[in-house]
């Protein structure tokens, strides 16, 4: 039974994704109109100039020397640390997996809303699965964001395509392969660029195991429809990844942008690329050398835009922390430890600062 004040607190948390915009047409309803001051200097989604996020060549990566290795991990650490992002391109994912997926996504979004929301976005354990969106919560507001979600997870594919398509059994398997596919080619990639990213901060383990991300990671396909006026809303709020590190695939239409200063830069949209991002967890493991950078998706008047988030978790340690390795006395050590519902705690009460608990 669900009580009056669950379900209250319910629709308080989770925004009803785009009901109001496909019911009503050519205009932005209230709920997703945002003051200007709390939308600050707006950039367009097609306005790129030189963004300075480096675009990171990982084809041949295998033959190289030490040297050209090490001007790569230079290379990462630099992104990490002055922009909190770059992106990789001859990554070795299958650009027909990227493909896939794509199609896929824009399948599911195509699909009529009152079926999409018989997937109902909801913790489960420590993960929010389903279709919706958090509000934006961080400004107690109403706001909600012009887009609409799915999260999912590798377990969970199959929940998704049978309630989706019941009665659709090829619709079912396309939808579950293209996933499953994905998700194993970004578990590759996630591995990889784990390692990348510790040679980059001159962490050499023996062995990596006990680096290596939890399993199973948390994906978010997004899709942003066009917007009647883009400069009066946002596709996703800004906000802090709290995970580990994202791997983002933005197809051909741009709209992620990046805090820099007291304004935004965009990443500009390879359709071959991922952008890669550190997530919270990075920035603590990395003792603040990555930063975890407040980041947003602004929306565009005619083009539909699919992105696809996966959320590389941290390695499944009792305590997050500092590496040791990264601690010295000229480096003191910025954050005490702390589990990770403690973290979910902090982001609950603090959802623009959920690191601040921690800091010493
Ligand atoms: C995210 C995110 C940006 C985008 O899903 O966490 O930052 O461009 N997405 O969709
Ligand atoms: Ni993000």
């Amino acid at each position: 039974m669900t009580t009056e004040r669950e379900r209250d607190h319910k629709s308080e948390v989770f925004s009803k994704a785009l009901r109001d915009v496909i019911v009503t047409d050519n205009a932005v309803p209230d709920a997703y109109l945002w003051p200007k001051q709390e939308l600050g200097p707006m950039l367009g989604h097609e306005e790129f100039g030189e963004d300075g996020i480096p675009l990171i060549d990982l084809g041949g990566f295998e033959e190289l020397d030490n040297n050209q290795r090490r001007q790569i991990y230079d290379r990462i650490r630099g992104a990490c640390a002055t922009y909190g992002f770059f992106q990789v391109v001859n990554h070795g994912v299958d650009l027909r997996i990227l493909d896939r997926i794509q199609a896929a996504s824009k399948k599911f979004f195509d699909v009529p809303l009152e079926t999409k929301e018989k997937l109902e976005c909801k913790l489960e354990g420590d993960r929010l699965l389903g279709y919706g969106f958090y509000k934006s919560s961080k400004l107690k507001t109403q706001r909600r964001n012009w887009s609409e979600g799915l999260f999912v997870d590798k377990p969970h594919i199959a929940r998704v395509s049978s309630t989706v398509w019941p009665e659709d059994t090829d619709s079912q398997t396309e939808f579950s392969e293209s996933v499953e596919e994905y998700v194993g080619a970004l578990r590759e990639l996630g591995l990889r660029l784990t390692r990348l990213i510790l040679n980059s901060l001159g962490v050499y383990p023996e062995t990596y195991d006990k680096y290596m991300p939890k399993e199973p990671a948390l994906m978010r396909l997004n899709h942003y429809p066009p917007c009647p006026d883009p400069s009066k809303t946002v596709g996703l709020v800004p906000h802090h990844d709290a995970n580990f590190f994202t791997i983002l695939h933005q197809g051909d239409v741009g709209g992620l942008q990046v805090k820099k200063d007291e304004g935004w830069v965009a990443v500009r949209p390879y359709p071959n690329a991922f952008a890669v991002n550190a997530g919270n967890m990075l920035q603590v493991i990395s003792n603040d050398i990555c930063k975890s950078v407040l980041h947003k998706a602004v929306v565009n008047q005619d083009s539909d835009r699919y992105s696809i988030a996966y959320f590389v978790q941290a390695p499944d340690w009792d305590h997050i922390a500092p590496l040791p390795e990264l601690v010295d006395a000229a480096h003191p050590v910025k954050y005490r430890p702390f589990t990770w519902p403690e973290y979910l705690e902090s982001q609950l009460a603090n959802p623009s600062n959920a690191l601040k608990n921690f800091e010493l």
